[in-house]
């Protein structure tokens, strides 16, 4: 389960007291957020929290967390009915050939680098005619306040429907920043894809935007004090991409 019950709260209170997540608190941040339950799913993120996950399977396993997730994304994406010939030829008869058809690729993805990479291969096999915007984000060490390097907007973004894919939602500064530059572009409707969340980070966005659409694999109940999600998976962009080194007794095994 990736929705941690009242005694594995408690523990983790005791574990970490200073930066407790308490249990109130932690319904709190449940509510409403789409935690995507799946045995698969959960065996994922079984790996990605794993130390000794190397980065080649560590983006496999990410590449099934985020197809996982942008399913259930995209749950809501329009559809009309369409009256499709089948290979029986009863296509006049609409009980016998109902069909229904993607109106459009209505959705458009906010990436941000450079962990919300991982999501855009699989986002744009999802969605074809599908655009993406592109927010290079680095969360400054010290103050973990969101740092923007980088951003490109697809045209005409005004009305649309954007899902913001990052792999790790923390103290929430970096989606959040997203939020507010979407909104303030005239974007219409909001969804958040991530694999880890931690409980303060949704709270702090579902008080600042409570519109916005949360869709998860994991919502942890502890943010540490530099800014990390407690269990989360570490520093996904550095097991993504193998920008850390490995601890010798994982090297050896
Ligand atoms: C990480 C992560 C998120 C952000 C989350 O990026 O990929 O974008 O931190 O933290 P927040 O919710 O507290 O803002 P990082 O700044 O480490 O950059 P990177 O992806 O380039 O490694
Ligand atoms: N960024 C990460 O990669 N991991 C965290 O736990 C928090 C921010």
């Amino acid at each position: 389960m990736q929705i941690f019950s009242h005694d594995d709260v408690d523990a983790f209170n005791g574990a970490y007291p200073e930066n407790m997540c308490a249990w109130d608190d932690y319904c709190r941040a449940a509510d409403r957020v789409t935690v995507v339950e799946h045995p698969i799913l959960a065996d994922v993120i079984r790996v990605l929290r794993d130390r000794r996950t190397l980065p080649a399977k560590f983006r496999r396993y990410t590449r099934t967390a985020c197809q996982a997730l942008l399913w259930e994304a995209t749950r809501t994406l329009p559809l009309s009915r369409e009256r499709t010939p089948s290979v029986h030829g009863l296509r006049d008869n609409p009980l016998l050939t109902p069909t229904q058809k993607l109106t459009s690729d209505s959705v458009d993805w906010a990436v941000i680098l450079r962990a919300g990479d991982a999501f855009k291969d699989p986002a744009l096999r999802l969605l074809p005619k599908s655009r993406v915007a592109t927010y290079g984000i680095k969360r400054n060490d010290e103050t973990l306040e969101p740092e923007l390097y980088k951003r490109s907007l697809p045209p005409e973004i005004v009305g649309r429907e954007v899902c913001i894919v990052d792999p790790m939602f923390a103290t929430g500064g970096s989606a959040l920043y997203v939020v507010s530059d979407l909104k303030h572009e005239g974007v219409k409707r909001i969804t958040l894809v991530c694999i880890f969340a931690s409980a303060p980070g949704i709270l702090r966005l579902k008080a600042a935007h409570p519109d916005v659409r949360i869709v998860t694999a994991a919502l942890d109940p502890i943010l540490n004090a530099r800014g990390y999600i407690v269990p989360g998976c570490g520093d996904f962009g550095d097991r993504y991409n193998g920008t850390e080194s490995i601890e010798e007794d994982v090297l050896a095994a």
